[in-house]
């Protein structure tokens, strides 16, 4: 990649972060003049660590003492000096570990040793996301990884996968040319919904990897997923088959696979947001096979 190339994909990624922080209701980030520099020659920049909080929250999720911050160059400078809450710096401290990424590998090493929350006590295996990641027709975003995905370190691969794999299917595509993730990317015990702060911490791995994979549209998978994306304001019954937007990218709200297993009465509703999405991307309806009729 030419240097020209390469620059302009890095501000590219830039423009997409700050588009989704700005709409995650951020309206500043601190720049340090080096920093920008480093966006044109990839230097490394060394940023101060963390300071430690003035105020504890009280809905802190505990951070893991000794996380190193390893700063790389671009993005991960991004970084604002911290300070604030448990849930700022460990959320400040994940997006240190993630910003600099430059491959969706580099992302998933830092998921797979991420202990910036306590679900990585409890984790088997991180799920970081599995599919095709260069710009996918679509991204598919769910809540947290289950037992099964526990077991295996992928995403959507029980029961509610099963039928995911099969809503993939019926849109035309296989899984392996979208790309499918979760907002947070470690089991919470006993399949319970992750917390608001959990996600919080989580995001930026999320955030980070929408930048890399430059999806052409982003289908949310439930209330979870919604609120992670859109904001905790949100409610799934009130923007479910209306488009809204992520970092200026297309997301559709539909319900999710593990809500259609119990109310299958609610599938008509959601092939019809599916079908909004493949008129979005200009592709036909595909005739639906003896099976899934
Ligand atoms: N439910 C989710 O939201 N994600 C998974 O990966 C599995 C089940």
């Amino acid at each position: 990649m030419s240097k020209r190339t390469e620059a302009k994909r890095i501000l590219e990624e830039l423009h997409t972060y700050l588009d989704i922080e700005i709409q995650q209701g951020r309206r500043m980030v601190s720049l340090d003049p080096a920093v920008v520099q480093s966006f044109l020659t990839r230097k490394t920049v060394s940023l101060p660590k963390p300071a430690p909080a003035a105020v504890p929250s009280k809905r802190a999720v505990p951070v893991a003492k000794s996380e190193s911050v390893p700063v790389a160059a671009g993005a991960a400078a991004l970084a604002e000096r911290a300070s604030g809450s448990p849930v700022e710096q460990a959320e400040k401290t994940v997006s240190a570990r993630v910003a600099g990424a430059q491959s969706l590998e580099e992302i998933a090493a830092a998921v797979c040793t991420c202990g910036a929350c306590h679900l990585a006590k409890t984790r088997q295996k991180a799920v970081p996301g599995v599919g095709n990641g260069a710009s996918p027709d679509i991204l598919f975003v769910g809540e947290a990884p289950g037992a099964d995905e526990d077991k295996q370190g992928e995403p959507f691969v029980g029961r509610a996968g099963q039928l995911l794999t099969k809503m993939i299917a019926a849109m035309g595509y296989t899984r392996e040319q979208v790309f499918i993730a979760n907002i947070i990317k470690c089991r919470p015990p006993e399949n319970r919904t992750p917390t608001p702060d959990e996600m919080t911490v989580c995001l930026p791995y999320l955030k980070q990897q929408i930048s890399l994979i430059r999806p052409k549209t982003i289908i949310a998978l439930g209330a979870t997923a919604c609120k992670g994306l859109l904001g905790q304001g949100v409610t799934i019954s009130s923007i479910r088959g209306i488009w809204q937007q992520f970092g200026g990218i297309p997301l559709m709200p539909t319900f999710h696979p593990a809500y259609l297993l119990r109310v299958p009465s609610a599938k008509a509703a959601a092939w019809e947001d599916l079908k909004k999405v493949l008129s979005k991307l200009g592709r036909p309806v595909p005739a639906p096979t003896k099976k899934q009729v």
